[in-house]
């Protein structure tokens, strides 16, 4: 595997640079939007393709790369379902999965330092956010932080982790770079607490000043979504109401873009075919079933994923591969169910 950990001085944040191999595909953690041309020129020379980039929580420190890394790269941004984010393109809960080529990444939710606070864990690392640092653990006195779900969050969820798992925090301010399970619960004075009462004590009197840059990134990171959409794509993009008027039609074909995991959890549209977002430049070259489909048998595409960030920017994809009778569903499913759109089985 190839794994950096990238350090931004000014706010102190790590980043995570995942691929499985020279020439694949790329997974970033809590990118920091000043580090975006840094990411790009690291990615161009180890031959990666950044397909995901992914925030643990709302950062309250710094900017989030995501939009910035999205408009750059047409990469799915990803955060956890409890987020307030504007717009990411595929949000995620307990029990899901993030994978890229062969990586997997389990997704904890760990509210507490925020209550959109998730961990990602690999056999044997873990990536905590904010939730666990090293020898501390996230404040949990702002963005709906709450010390008592801190405790539960880190003494029954995270703590059971096996001790040998090692742990890459999002920030640290004294230059460690990674610690491990055992060690923190050994030697970190936070955990050296026997019920949540005794953590919220600490907890709710630490008194710290605020961040910095809170008062900028909180807004900047609760409107990451996709904008602005540009003519060409509002034009070709349909209300979930549009969309449900065409459903059925004969000349109409729904193009699900969303991944295996997501259409299993949240279900499809009905008589839609599967084309993953991740594969749509493989999808658009000649000769290949979405270009057939939308250049031989006259028939219009509506593409659809979760909350139209995908199927806007795969819009952008088809028409510079000339594929132009093609619109999208505006909101995505996510809007579609909130107009009563019926949703199926996958
Ligand atoms: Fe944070």
């Amino acid at each position: 595997m190839i794994f950096r950990q990238l350090f931004d001085n000014s706010s102190c944040t790590y980043t995570y640079l995942l691929a499985s191999r020279r020439g694949g595909e790329a997974l970033l953690i809590d990118p920091v939007i000043d580090k975006v041309d840094h990411y790009l020129q690291l990615l161009r020379e180890l031959d990666l393709k950044l397909v995901k980039a992914v925030d643990t929580h709302v950062h309250a420190d710094h900017i989030s790369g995501l939009g910035s890394l999205r408009d750059h790269t047409r990469c799915v941004t990803v955060m956890g379902r409890k987020s307030a984010a504007d717009v990411v393109s595929m949000r995620v809960d307990e029990g899901d999965r993030i994978e890229i080529e062969t990586i997997a990444m389990d997704v904890l939710y760990t509210p507490g330092h925020t209550d959109d606070s998730y961990c990602f864990v690999m056999a044997d690392r873990v990536f905590t956010g904010d939730t666990l640092l090293i020898r501390g653990t996230g404040r949990t006195d702002f963005q709906h932080g709450d010390s008592r779900m801190a405790y539960h969050s880190l003494f029954n969820k995270l703590l059971k982790l096996s001790d040998d798992v090692l742990i890459y925090p999002a920030h640290d301010y004294k230059g460690d770079t990674v610690s491990t399970i055992g060690e923190e619960k050994a030697f970190n004075p936070r955990l050296q607490v026997t019920s949540a009462d005794e953590y919220a004590d600490i907890m709710d009197n630490l008194n710290l000043p605020n961040p910095k840059q809170m008062d900028v990134a909180v807004p900047a990171n609760l409107s990451l979504g996709f904008s602005p959409p540009g003519k060409t794509i509002e034009e070709r993009t349909l209300t979930a109401e549009d969309a449900g008027r065409q459903l059925g039609r004969d000349d109409i074909i729904f193009v699900d873009l969303r991944e295996a995991g997501e259409r299993a959890r949240d279900g499809i549209i009905p008589g839609s075919v599967h084309l993953p977002y991740g594969a749509i430049d493989e999808h658009v070259k000649p000769g290949s079933l979405l270009n057939a489909i939308a250049s031989q048998t006259g028939k219009n595409l509506i593409l659809y994923c979760a909350f139209g960030e995908r199927s806007a920017l795969a819009l952008e994809t088809l028409r510079e591969a000339g594929i132009e009778n093609v619109r999208h569903l505006g909101g995505g499913t996510d809007a579609w169910i909130k107009s009563s759109g019926t949703m199926g089985k996958a």
